[in-house]
């Protein structure tokens, strides 16, 4: 008799959510396997700027709508993902009507509106909005990542950010979200940002760590030590883009077709650990998304390295439970 595969998120349910990313074409094909092992979900591209408002003030609520509807149908949670980045933001929202650079109040005043269009139609409906994505510079001598936000509003856009959404949604719950989160020198960048904006009084009530680690690192104990630091700003913590490649950032090797047997073994490991750890701080973290929802299809399948296929969730491309499945749900 085949074993009858449990539901992940169920062996969760009274310490975080488990999401996935997704869009709405895996919505319509495996729209069963979603729902019974998720709670959350997430859009990977689908709620971005440019996705949203390619044009000025024309939107494209369509694929959104529909993943919100889904979820809102299913009984599922929704992260909203992202309202302010440097990436997948189209060129006209930092430009005036002659192509120049536009001014802090033109650009504001073009925040507040996305924001209160976008945060305000999915009111009561995304339980927590990435209101700022990836804004801190990854080379340890700067601090701000350097972006059009900055350039032209200065500092203060985080800050005006929250509010905003705060503003559309009194309900949400808004984070700060980036990666290389564990790094020490990051992580006290990430850190001090977001204790300043608490100071200052920002609605800001949770970090998201994305979680974009591989077999071979972050340590766990780096990975402890920056749940610790942030939890210590009395923040919720939500992992926010788990996923565990198979190689290493520099490894550019594209010959493999399946993972080798040492990669499947350390994946194994690694999640069975990492998921141990979240549940040691299930007190901060409110909810664990993976950036994917099964090996059939990760974005690691193009970068950092075009065409190179990664195996980096715990179902793998059958949608079948891999062993890190059966070790993470155990507890
Ligand atoms: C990625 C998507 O997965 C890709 O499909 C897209 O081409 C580029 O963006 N950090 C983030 C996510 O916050 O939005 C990114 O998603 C991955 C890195």
């Amino acid at each position: 008799m085949p074993t009858e595969i449990p539901s992940l998120h169920a062996a969760f349910d009274n310490k975080f959510k488990i999401g996935a990313a997704v869009h709405t074409k895996l919505l319509h094909a495996e729209g069963e396997f979603i729902t019974k092992h998720y709670n959350s979900i997430t859009a990977e591209n689908q709620m971005k700027f440019e996705e949203l408002q390619p044009e000025e003030g024309r939107y494209t609520f369509e694929a959104a709508d529909e993943i919100v509807d889904f979820a809102v149908g299913k009984g599922i949670g929704v992260r909203g993902h992202t309202l302010v980045w440097h990436n997948q933001t189209p060129e006209w929202v930092f430009q005036n009507a002659s192509g120049a650079p536009a001014s802090r109040e033109l650009l504001l005043s073009r925040l507040k509106e996305h924001i209160d269009t976008v945060v305000g139609r999915y009111k009561g409906q995304i339980y927590a909005w990435d209101v700022v994505n990836e804004a801190i510079e990854d080379k340890s001598d700067l601090v701000m990542r350097d972006t059009p936000w900055l350039q032209l509003l200065g500092e203060d856009y985080l800050l005006q950010a929250f509010q905003m959404a705060h503003e559309a949604d009194a309900e949400a719950l808004l984070f700060y979200n980036d990666y290389n989160e564990t790094d020490p020198i990051k992580r006290e960048k990430i850190y001090n940002l977001v204790r300043s904006l608490l100071e200052k009084g920002a609605p800001v009530h949770g970090i998201g760590m994305q979680g974009h680690w591989n077999i071979h690192g972050p340590s766990i104990e780096e990975i402890r030590l920056a749940i610790e630091r942030y939890a210590s700003l009395n923040v919720q913590l939500h992992i926010t883009e788990l996923d565990l490649s198979v190689f290493q950032f520099e490894d550019r090797r594209t010959d493999l077709t399946a993972p080798t047997a040492e990669m499947a073994e350390l994946q194994e490991r690694r999640f069975e650990e990492i998921f141990q750890l979240f549940r040691e701080y299930e007190s901060s973290i409110t909810s664990v998304t993976f950036w994917g929802a099964a090996d059939n299809y990760t974005w690691l399948d193009h970068f950092p390295v075009r065409g190179r296929k990664n195996w980096p969730f715990v179902f793998d491309q059958h949608l079948q439970p891999k062993e890190s499945f059966w070790r993470i749900i155990k507890g």
